[in-house]
């Protein structure tokens, strides 16, 4: 029985666990599995949600680390998830994204000597002011096992001198999730709650501490939407972190002025995937936003000056824009008018990336049982 401990943590992550628990699942006779939550989301609109409409299963083990500086929540993560590796002994560590969660939980396997596989692997943004760049690094220099995306993940990769035999090109796994969650979006009532048709709107996400944790450059992109939403409705789900600094800088009142601006509360995945499937654009400083626009055709703008997912710049309909208000009015109407080209998904963006990434894993681990009849993981005698 193939042993393997799966490391959740936030909310970008549960989409892409979603599928690979289901693929496991078809595999229970030769892989055991077990959830491990670290607890780093945890309310009602940033996790409980998913899990019920994506039917994750309830995780075995909740380390319920919640918020704290980076150091804080990272050090209670490995803290906490070293007992859970000692008691399971998995043959493999299975992290996903480039969350806090994903780097803790590498860290604390690879000092154990247990493998580690990690999903969405080799995507870089150069930029190291990001804190998630720097979870991308750490994982991925340690690593067993790189599932890759798209090819410039293999490309970043292979210039750092990871042995390509490391390395696998299995997809996109948020597409499975997107793919199979389309027909039960229809379901969401989202457009008739906010009374709005589609392609008449657009949609903001924005929480990247570079734009929202700077009073300027949050007040300059609430300037832009000012302009924006003087032509079209924008629905702004308001991310936690977002909040908070719109309520520390006072600049609620600014969006109140706003007669277009819809805020809500983060929405649910069905009803976020209804809302931004049927936008005429939708702008974001979300890695994961930029990808399902890319699946769907759907235009984007980027506000940052770096994306760390090129594909969906050259096959997709994504714009990088930054953050200065001018310039994001100008692409805003420019995309408006002049809907960006787009040749469909890009390949391996296919609904099929969970069964490459088990079966990654499971041969994997038939090559190293081969090559030593114990495993690294294994109690030496
Ligand atoms: C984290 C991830 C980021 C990801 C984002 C998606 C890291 C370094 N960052 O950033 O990669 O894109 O999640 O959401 O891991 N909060 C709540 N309820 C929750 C969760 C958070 O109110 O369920 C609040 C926290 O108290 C905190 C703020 O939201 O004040 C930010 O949360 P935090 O986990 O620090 O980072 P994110 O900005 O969400």
């Amino acid at each position: 029985m193939l042993r393997l401990v799966n490391v959740v943590g936030a909310r970008p992550n549960f989409m892409k666990i979603a599928p690979l628990c289901d693929e496991i699942g078809r595999r229970g006779d030769r892989i055991h599995s077990v959830l491990v939550h670290t607890g780093q989301h945890y309310d009602e609109s940033m996790n409980d949600s998913f899990f019920r409409e994506l039917e994750i299963p309830h995780p075995d083990v909740n380390l319920e680390v919640g918020s704290a500086s980076h150091a804080q929540q990272t050090g209670r993560i490995m803290i906490a998830i070293e007992k859970v590796f000692e008691e399971h002994r998995p043959d493999w560590v299975v992290v996903v994204g480039d969350v806090n969660s994903t780097m803790a939980a590498t860290l604390v396997a690879a000092k154990m000597g247990i493998h580690i596989a990690h999903v969405e692997a080799g995507l870089r943004s150069y930029d190291r002011t990001m804190p998630e760049e720097i979870n991308r690094l750490v994982t991925d220099a340690l690593a067993d096992l790189l599932l890759t995306p798209s090819p410039d993940a293999n490309q970043n990769l292979i210039r750092e001198g990871v042995p390509p035999e490391r390395i696998r090109l299995v997809g996109n796994i948020m597409i499975d999730t997107l793919m199979r969650s389309l027909e039960r979006a229809k379901t969401s009532r989202i457009l008739e709650r906010l009374r709005l048709e589609p392609g008449t709107f657009c949609a903001i996400t924005l929480h990247r501490p570079s734009n929202v944790d700077d009073r300027s450059t949050l007040m300059g992109i609430l300037g832009a939407l000012e302009a924006i939403q003087r032509e079209l409705p924008i629905v702004f789900p308001v991310h936690p972190r977002t909040k908070l600094r719109l309520e520390e800088f006072g600049l609620l009142e600014q969006t109140s002025g706003m007669p277009n601006l819809i805020l809500t509360e983060p929405l649910s995945y069905l009803d976020f995937l209804r809302l931004y499937s049927n936008a005429r654009l939708v702008l974001t400083d979300s890695g994961g936003v930029q990808e399902e626009t890319t699946a769907l055709g759907i235009p984007c703008l980027t506000l940052r000056d770096n994306t760390e997912r090129p594909i969906t710049v050259t096959h997709g309909t994504n714009r990088i824009v930054g953050s200065v208000p001018e310039v994001i009015i100008q692409e805003a109407f420019r995309a408006l008018h002049d809907r960006p080209a787009w040749g469909g998904p890009p390949e391996l963006w296919d609904g099929k990336t969970a069964a490459r990434i088990v079966d990654a894993i499971e041969e994997a681990s038939i090559k190293l049982a081969e090559a030593s009849p114990v495993l690294r993981g294994a109690p030496a005698n």
